[in-house]
């Protein structure tokens, strides 16, 4: 059985992962500095599938601890979620970001190479395609003008993987562009925990339906789009950590390097989603038009042809789905959400 290290483990789409993981018979062993996150997620973790693992707090830069970990484990394969995400905060903080999620990454490649361990899926983003106007957005869209630096940190990653590979073809790496993953466990136990008021629209919708926000401000709709909010592809998140075993099980057999969208290849608007939230949660959710939000794009979606064809991928959760899951995590865990 392939013993597989996840970084960022105990976050919310790395919590979902290791559930498919440990269901898909994989061995695991987890690192995070919960900066972002609890160690109770992984315990939940432990729950939802009746298996024990190994977890440690160790940050990505720590490389004595990391080695120790190694040194410990006999990895097979490493998937990579840990970073920091939030767009307007690496604006903000550049330095934080690219030390974490750059010199993080290379650390972390830097150890396992140590190790003989070669072999890596790396969790990048949509953000990536920048303001490109190509939609939908193909693996090898001509990318567009960057406006974050935390879109830059994994255009940077993704380009260092790519030189890494270059320069010793016995890596095999999975480079898994997420468009907007929403979503929870179905059992509640696991879901997306935001610090303060959330930045993204899934959690602030629920958090609004909810009662813990008095209204969701939709970022203007005068956009040239049908109804004139901004459409997303939004993934439930069970589907992105499936696609994750996908590219795991190719990296695992084939020597390669490939880039996927992962996204559920259909836009809704934010609209769309709001009453799509309402309908399938029986609730309301109260809201007013405001300005637009700075760097926010009209449309976006991914084209996922390539990860159907060479993955089987299938993000098969429609939006109702998503909705749900989401209130039901929410409901389950309304102080949780007041916890940092
Ligand atoms: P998250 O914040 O819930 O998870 C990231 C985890 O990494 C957290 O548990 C955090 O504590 C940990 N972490 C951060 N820096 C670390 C470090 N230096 N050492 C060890 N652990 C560290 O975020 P998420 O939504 O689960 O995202 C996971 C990955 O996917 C991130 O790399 C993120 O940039 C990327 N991504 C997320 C989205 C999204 O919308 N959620 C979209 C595209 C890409
Ligand atoms: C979705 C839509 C907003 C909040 C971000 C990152 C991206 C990726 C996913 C990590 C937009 C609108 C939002 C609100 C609103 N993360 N909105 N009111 O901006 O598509 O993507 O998360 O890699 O890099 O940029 O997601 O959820 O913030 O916004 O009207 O209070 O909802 O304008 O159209 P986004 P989001």
């Amino acid at each position: 059985m392939h013993n597989i290290l996840v970084t960022g483990g105990a976050g919310y789409i790395g919590s979902h992962t290791c559930v498919e993981l440990l269901n898909s018979e994989y061995n695991i062993v987890v690192i995070d500095n919960y900066k972002n996150s609890w160690e109770e997620s992984l315990k939940s973790v432990q729950k939802i599938t009746g298996r024990i693992f190994k977890y440690y707090e160790c940050d990505i830069k720590d490389s004595e601890k990391l080695e120790a970990i190694f040194k410990k484990h006999k990895i097979n394969a490493v998937i990579h979620f840990a970073g920091l995400k939030s767009v307007a905060q690496s604006n903000i903080f550049p330095l934080d970001y690219y030390l974490n999620n750059v010199w993080g990454t290379i650390n972390l490649c830097r150890i396992m190479k140590k190790f003989f361990v070669k072999k890596i899926v790396f969790s990048s983003s949509a953000t990536v395609y920048g303001d490109s106007p190509e939609i939908p957005f193909k693996e090898d869209t001509k990318k567009g003008k960057l406006s974050s630096v935390y879109g830059k940190t994994k255009l940077m990653v993704e380009e260092i993987l790519r030189d890494i590979k270059k320069s010793d073809n016995e890596w095999s790496i999975s480079i898994l562009r997420y468009f907007n993953p929403v979503g929870a466990h179905e059992s509640g136990l696991i879901g997306e925990n935001p610090k303060g008021i959330p930045n993204n629209l899934m959690p602030f919708i629920s958090q609004v339906a909810a009662d813990i926000l008095p209204e969701l401000t939709i970022f203007s709709d005068d956009y040239e789009t049908p109804d004139g909010t901004c459409i997303r592809d939004y993934i439930h998140v069970v589907d992105l950590a499936k696609g994750h075993i996908l590219a795991l099980n190719k990296i695992l057999i084939n020597n390669t390097f490939d880039v996927y969208n992962l996204g559920s290849g259909v836009g809704h608007s934010v609209l769309e989603l709001v009453s799509a939230f309402e309908k399938a949660c029986l609730t309301t959710v109260k809201y007013k038009i405001g300005p637009r939000r700075s760097g926010d794009l009209p449309m976006l979606y991914a084209d996922t042809t390539k990860a159907k064809k060479e993955l089987c991928f299938c993000a098969s959760s429609d939006i109702e789905k998503m909705c749900k899951d989401t209130f039901n995590w929410q409901n389950k865990n309304k102080s949780k959400y007041y916890k940092k």
